[in-house]
């Protein structure tokens, strides 16, 4: 089965075609586009929600059709680029989109195109919860091959993302318990922040990590916010609170200075989702222990959670997905859509920038 997932939950605009083998259950990432705002918001500093959705009703069509024709399924009447030869039925058998979390801008253009595709095409649509979806990175394997590896239930996943910082209980597909989650900012908006406060480029958590090479994580202390305490929550906003404060004492920042506040902060960060996911994975004694979202693309992250496993000797298998699936891609989507196969009529299907786990 060939699935067309799209994705435009925030300021990339994705689009992807995966193949599921139903036999083995394994999915094939075909193509994967996606088309980012990032230099627009970099001068910002940050996402101006008009300006996101603005550029994905120019992208969409432009990457539904690169996805379409990179994936080798479509077959263009024309050679031009244009609307009508879109409107050709491409041989997918289904089109998985994103529904929320998300900016209800940016919602809107992807959730109105698929469902404007399934119309003209005649095929099932299949709404997907962009968090869900972030999860989904972990079925998949960059430049098309086939993830060999089976994940064992039940897993922890950590989702954390600009939007989101969650801890899930995933027993089996479809059936996800929520465990806990920020309380205020998410871990990438706090790294956002605080690279805006360095001064450092757009987004903050990769400038963070770059600088935070040559910085020296014990030059500043501050708070693991949340660490000990009795639930899988977490607050961040604090955080960046602390680092003000700190900056504010200080005369000028250099970039020594910078790089010890960046790697002071990505530690304190790390040691915070390092403990509460690797409690979760013991309390509720799990197989598998799952990261997603854009901040597991960070290395530091993902070392420290290996080496926290063999510390603690849990012996859980850890997965992680390659560093371009955790941020925002549509072929996560489609692959969520895969192993949560519910078609719903496009006339029921509408954009919910509040959704949550249900
Ligand atoms: O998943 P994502 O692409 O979009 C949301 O759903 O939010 O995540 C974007 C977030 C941003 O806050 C960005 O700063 C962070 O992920 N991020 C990173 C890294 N790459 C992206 N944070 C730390 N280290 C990275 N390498
Ligand atoms: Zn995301």
């Amino acid at each position: 089965m060939t699935i067309l997932g799209i994705e435009t939950s925030c300021d990339e605009t994705s689009a992807s075609v995966v193949y599921a083998n139903l036999k083995n259950q394994s999915v094939k990432i075909l193509s994967n586009i996606v088309a980012s705002s990032l230099t627009l918001h970099s001068k910002t500093g940050g996402i101006i929600p008009e300006i996101a959705a603005r550029e994905q009703v120019k992208y969409i069509i432009p990457v539904i059709e690169q996805a379409l024709t990179d994936s080798n399924l479509y077959f263009l009447s024309s050679k031009n680029y244009s609307l009508s030869s879109i409107i050709n039925r491409p041989s997918i058998d289904a089109i998985a989109i994103t529904v929320g979390p998300g900016l209800i801008g940016s919602l809107l253009v992807g959730v109105e195109t698929a469902k404007t595709l399934a119309y003209a095409w005649n095929k099932p649509i299949i709404p997907v919860n962009h968090l869900i979806g972030h999860i989904y990175a972990n079925w998949m394997m960059e430049d098309g091959k086939w993830k060999m590896e089976n994940i064992l239930f039940p897993a922890i996943a950590l989702i954390v993302s600009g939007g989101h910082t969650d801890l899930v209980l995933m027993r089996k597909h479809g059936n996800i318990k929520w465990l806990g989650g920020t309380r205020d900012d998410a871990a990438g908006e706090a790294l956002d922040k605080i690279g805006r406060l360095l001064g450092l480029p757009y987004p903050g958590g990769p400038s963070i990590e770059k600088a935070s090479e040559r910085g020296d994580a014990s030059r500043f202390t501050f708070p693991r916010p949340m660490i000990d305490s009795d639930d899988f929550d977490f607050s961040f906003s604090g955080l960046k609170t602390a680092v003000l404060r700190k900056v504010k004492t200080m005369k000028q920042l250099n970039n020594e200075t910078i790089a010890d506040l960046a790697a002071s902060v990505q530690q304190a960060v790390i040691d915070v989702l390092v403990a509460k996911t690797l409690k979760a994975a013991r309390a509720y004694k799990v197989n598998s222990i799952l990261l997603s979202g854009g901040v597991a693309a960070n290395q530091a992250l993902r070392d420290r959670f290996k080496l926290e496993i063999g510390n603690l000797k849990l012996e859980i298998p850890l997965s992680v997905p390659s560093k371009s699936l955790c941020t925002d891609n549509a072929a996560m989507i489609a692959t969520a859509a895969f192993f949560n196969y519910k078609p719903t009529p496009w006339k029921k299907i509408t954009a919910n920038p509040e959704l949550y786990f249900n």
